[in-house]
Order: structure tokens, then C-alpha cells, then sequence
């Protein structure tokens, strides 16, 4: 054993016995093992590049722990298109300088989105369905074409699916104007603009809904048999202390089972509830006790173990979080709710989560 491996082990042993001696971490900020350097895949989170672009404490730590950056919404249509003819690249293009300058990799979320589709494009696709097609080609080979060899992967359609259940979002815009091919399509675009990018149908609950999951795979197996250039699957994983482990085991390895990459793409591990809609949370718990953190980083080292267990190593596309911290998690912003689903805590500290994802990181 060399005496690096060794000082590893005893660093982990360390942080565990701070966790189980029940002892708030004193560690500050960065001042604990970087995560993406103790994992075999890599280790990713969301940004809102406006404040993060100012916010050099945020900085300093995802710089130390990550090695993929996702936007958080910085990347979506209705930032890159918000009027007819008209991009926006600019925001872009400084995230790519950012993700360059730091040895990240870029991943792109998204290109179709039901929820970030601008209302003139909804307008328009109304008044006449067939023109979405063109659109969607357009913005595609654009978009993926500036971006080529840049954008390691990108959430072809995220959300197709119904919220609950069987079968596709038939609500959707693109639904409704296209049918269940404009999934298809965006693959077969995507793909023309950049063959080596790795192209990802994304979506949530697919680890704990049943029904969902096995739609998703339905199509999935459907593209693979018939040549459509798919070749990730993301599983958001926005999950709850309560959703069972076996579960979200099970549904890991159905998705496996494809031979694709597989993306944790937007983890948070949530104690309160809600509906799935914006301002839907239900509080249940008003503040986080001693017990509640260490249930959680427990949560989190199972999340890490089964991705690890499941997930064939040549499969495994990375752990990205939805947000590192509590301070800055969007669901207290969407659902309306307190919470605290995140590794860092309020005041940029990192929380007994954060120890539980690092000590279940196998090298
Ligand atoms: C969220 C952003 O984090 C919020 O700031 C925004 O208000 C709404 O979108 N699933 C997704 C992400 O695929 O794009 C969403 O991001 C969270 C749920």
C-alpha cells in the first residue's frame, strides 16, 4: 500500500468518524477531499452562471470538487431564442470559456423542452403544426453545430413523458404539432450536427414510477431496433428520503440493461413533498435535525453505491447534482417549500451528505 493510498483511507476513516461521533463537520469550504478526484466517473453539478459568474466562493468550490458543468437553465431555448431569427449566444459562449479554463466538461441541457419553449414558438407552432419541424432542425443543427466538439453531451428531449404513468406528454407543443416522431427527430438531428456527442433522453420519477420507466424503455428499445442515434439515458433523480432503495435499484437496472450510458443528471435528495408542479410543496418537516442529516448523507451513500453496483463501468456517464448547495437549490424557489436537499449547506459548508457521497466513492 503506498503512502498516498494510505492517507487516503485515513482521511476517509476520519470524515466517517466525524459523521458517527455525531459532530457538526468544522471543515471549511474546500478544505475536504475534492470529489470528482475520488470518483471513477464524473461528478458534475447544475449552475446559474448569473450570480455564480461573481460568486467566487461558489466558484472556488465547484472548481474543487467537479469536473462537468450543466446550466442550469442558461442553456435552455428561451435563453438562446427569445425572439423569431434571433440567438443568444453570448451567455454561452462565456459558460464554454468557464468549463475550458477549468478542465470541465460541457454538458448541454437541453435542446427540447415542453417547459422552455418560448411562447412565440408556441404561438407560431399553433397556427401552423408542420412549421415546428423546420424549426426544430434549424434550431438544432444550429445550436449543436456552433457547439461541436465543445458539448461532450446533450438532453436531446428532456420530459417527454407523461408527468405520472404510461405514454408521452400528448400536451406538449411538440407533441401536438409533430406527433410521438419529433423525439425521434431531434436524435436524428442532433446527431447530424455532432456525431461524437453523446445524446440523452432525459427524465424524472423514471427511478420510482414503474409504469413511466417502462414507457421510456418501450421507446428507447424501439430507437435502438431501428437505427435512431440515441445513446444515453438520464435519470433526473430528484428523489425523496422516502423513495425505497430497491426501487430505485431495480429501475437502475432495467436502464443498464439498454447498453446505454447512464446519467444521474439533476440529483437533490428532498425530506418535504409535493406535487411535481411549480409552487406544489407540501412541508412536512419545518428544519433539519441531527437525525435528518445523518438519514440523509446514508441517502446519499446508497444513491452512490447503487449507481456504482448497477451502472457496468463503461456505462457510467457521471453524477451530476441539481445545485451544490442549500442556499442556492431551486426547490425552494419552485415548489415554494423549505428544504434541504443539497451536499452544501446554507453558509457554503459542506453538510454530513457531502461525506456520505465522498466515503461511498470506490476508486
Ligand atoms: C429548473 C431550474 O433549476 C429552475 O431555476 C427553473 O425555474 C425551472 O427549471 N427538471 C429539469 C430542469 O430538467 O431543467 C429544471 O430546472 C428542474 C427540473
Amino acid at each position: 500500500m503506498n503512502i498516498i493510498f494510505s492517507l487516503h483511507l485515513y482521511m476517509r476513516s476520519f470524515f466517517l468518524f466525524i459523521i458517527f461521533i455525531g459532530f457538526e463537520a468544522v471543515a471549511q469550504q474546500t478544505d475536504v477531499p475534492s470529489l470528482h478526484h475520488n470518483a471513477n466517473f464524473h461528478i458534475g453539478t447544475s449552475v446559474r452562471f448569473v450570480p455564480f459568474s461573481k460568486d467566487t466562493l461558489a466558484q472556488k468550490i465547484q472548481q474543487h470538487h467537479f469536473n462537468s458543468y450543466t446550466a442550469g437553465s442558461d442553456m435552455k431555448m428561451y435563453q438562446i431564442t427569445p425572439k423569431p431569427g434571433v440567438y443568444h449566444w453570448s451567455r454561452v459562449d462565456s459558460i464554454v470559456d468557464y468549463a475550458v479554463k477549468n478542465n470541465q466538461r460541457l454538458f448541454g441541457h437541453n435542446l427540447i423542452w415542453h417547459s422552455s419553449t418560448p411562447k412565440w414558438v408556441e404561438k407560431k407552432a399553433k397556427k401552423n403544426p408542420e412549421w415546428l419541424d423546420g424549426f426544430m432542425k434549424e434550431y438544432i443543427s444550429t445550436y449543436v453545430g456552433r457547439y461541436k466538439g465543445i458539448v461532450d453531451g446533450w438532453d436531446v428531449v428532456n420530459e417527454g413523458l407523461n408527468t405520472k404513468g404510461q405514454g408521452l406528454r400528448t400536451e406538449s407543443i411538440w407533441f401536438k404539432s409533430l406527433g410521438k416522431k419529433y423525439i425521434e427527430k431531434a436524435f436524428i438531428y442532433a446527431h447530424a450536427a455532432d456525431p461524437d456527442a453523446i445524446l440523452f433522453y432525459n427524465d424524472f420519477n423514471i427511478e420510482r414510477d414503474s409504469l413511466k420507466l417502462d414507457s421510456m424503455l418501450e421507446m428507447v428499445y424501439d430507437f435502438l431496433d431501428r437505427g435512431v442515434p440515441i445513446s444515453g439515458i438520464g435519470f433526473q433523480m430528484h428523489i425523496r428520503m422516502d423513495i425505497p432503495n430497491e426501487i430505485i435499484a431495480r429501475s437502475l437496472k432495467k436502464a443498464a440493461d439498454t447498453g446505454l450510458q447512464i446519467h444521474l443528471s439533476e440529483v437533490d435528495i428532498i425530506f418535504n413533498t409535493h406535487d411535481d408542479s411549480k409552487g406544489g410543496g407540501i412541508q412536512l418537516y419545518d428544519h433539519l435535525t441531527k437525525e435528518m442529516k445523518f438519514a440523509q448523507a446514508q441517502k446519499y451513500a446508497d444513491l452512490v453505491n447503487m449507481y456504482q453496483d448497477i451502472v457496468p463501468k463503461e456505462q457510467q456517464y457521471g453524477i451530476t447534482f441539481w445545485g451544490f448547495n442549500d442556499r442556492d437549490t431551486w426547490i425552494r424557489r419552485f415548489f415554494k417549500m423549505n428544504d434541504w436537499p443539497t451536499i452544501y449547506d446554507d453558509n457554503l459548508l459542506p453538510k454530513p451528505a457531502f461525506f456520505g457521497f465522498l466515503n461511498a466513492l470506490k476508486i
